[in-house]
C-alpha cells in the first residue's frame, strides 16, 4: 500500500481501512477455531461409539450437541459483528484470481459455519431423543419424524465434510502467504499490530 507506483484507489482504501480485523472479530476467530476443531474431531469420533454400558455413548452425543449450540450462538455473534464492522483491504490486488478465490472461500465458510449447527439442530430436534443443553432438557420444538431425522442427520455430515474440504483450502492459503508470500498475512488476525508492507 505504501508503494510509490501505488493506485489512488490503494491509497484512498489505506487510508479509511483498518489495517487489521477489529479485536472482536479476532478473538471469535480463535475461539471459534479451537472450538469447531475440537467440535469436528468430537463429532467423527462419537460416531462409533458402542452404545453399551448404556448411557455412555449419549453422554459424548449430549456434549455434542451443547458445545454445538454455543458454537452456533457465538457463529451468529461473529456474522452480525463482521456486516456491521470494517475489515481490512485485501492483501491481494483486488481482481486477482486469489482475491476472487478468498472472497468466495470466506463467504461458503461462514455459510457452512452456520449450516453445520442448524442441521445438526434440526436432525437432534427430529428425534425421539430430547436435545440437552448441558443437562437442562431444551423445548420440544417438533415431533419425532424419522424421515426428516435422518435428512437432517445426511445434510449435517455432508456440510461438515464441505466445511472439512473449505478449511483445508483456507489452511494451505494462510501457509501460502506466510511462507511464500511472506507478506503477513497472519498479522491482520492477531492482536499485534499489522505493517503497511
Ligand atoms: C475452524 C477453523 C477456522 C475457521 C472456521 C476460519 C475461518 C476464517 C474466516 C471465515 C476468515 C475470513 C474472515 C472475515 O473476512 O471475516 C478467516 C480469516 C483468517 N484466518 Fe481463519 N479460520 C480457521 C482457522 C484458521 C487457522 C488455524 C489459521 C492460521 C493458521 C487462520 C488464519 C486466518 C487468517 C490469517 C485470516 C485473515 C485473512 C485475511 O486477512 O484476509 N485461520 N478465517
Ligand atoms: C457447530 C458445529 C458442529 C460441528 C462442526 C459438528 C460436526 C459434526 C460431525 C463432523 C459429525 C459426524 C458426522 C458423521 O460422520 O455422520 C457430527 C454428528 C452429529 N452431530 Fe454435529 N456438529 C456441530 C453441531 C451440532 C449441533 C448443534 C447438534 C445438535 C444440537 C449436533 C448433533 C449431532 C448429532 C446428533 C450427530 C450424530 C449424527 C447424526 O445423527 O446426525 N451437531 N457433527
Amino acid at each position: 500500500m505504501t508503494d510509490k507506483h501505488a493506485s489512488m484507489d490503494d491509497q484512498v482504501a489505506a487510508a479509511t481501512e483498518p489495517l487489521q480485523y477489529d479485536r472482536m472479530l479476532v478473538v471469535l476467530h480463535w475461539v471459534l477455531a479451537i472450538g469447531l476443531i475440537y467440535q469436528l474431531g468430537l463429532g467423527l469420533w462419537m460416531e462409533d461409539l458402542p452404545k453399551e454400558p448404556p448411557g455412555y455413548r449419549a453422554q459424548w452425543f449430549n456434549l455434542h450437541k451443547s458445545i454445538g449450540l454455543c458454537l452456533g450462538f457465538l457463529i451468529l455473534w461473529r456474522l452480525g459483528w463482521r456486516v456491521t464492522h470494517s475489515v481490512p483491504a485485501p492483501v491481494n490486488p483486488l481482481d486477482s484470481w486469489q482475491q476472487k478465490l478468498a472472497t468466495w472461500a470466506h463467504r461458503l465458510i461462514y455459510l457452512s459455519m452456520l449450516l453445520v449447527p442448524i442441521t445438526g439442530f434440526l436432525g437432534s430436534s427430529f428425534s425421539s431423543y430430547p436435545v440437552k443443553f448441558f443437562g437442562w432438557v431444551l423445548p420440544k420444538w417438533f415431533e419425532p419424524d424419522p424421515d426428516l431425522k435422518s435428512f437432517f442427520a445426511e445434510a449435517h455430515e455432508l456440510s461438515a465434510l464441505v466445511f472439512m474440504c473449505l478449511l483445508l483450502l483456507h489452511f494451505a492459503a494462510v501457509f501460502w502467504h506466510m511462507f511464500v508470500k511472506r507478506d503477513g498475512l497472519l498479522k491482520r488476525m492477531t492482536w499485534g499490530r499489522a505493517s503497511t508492507d
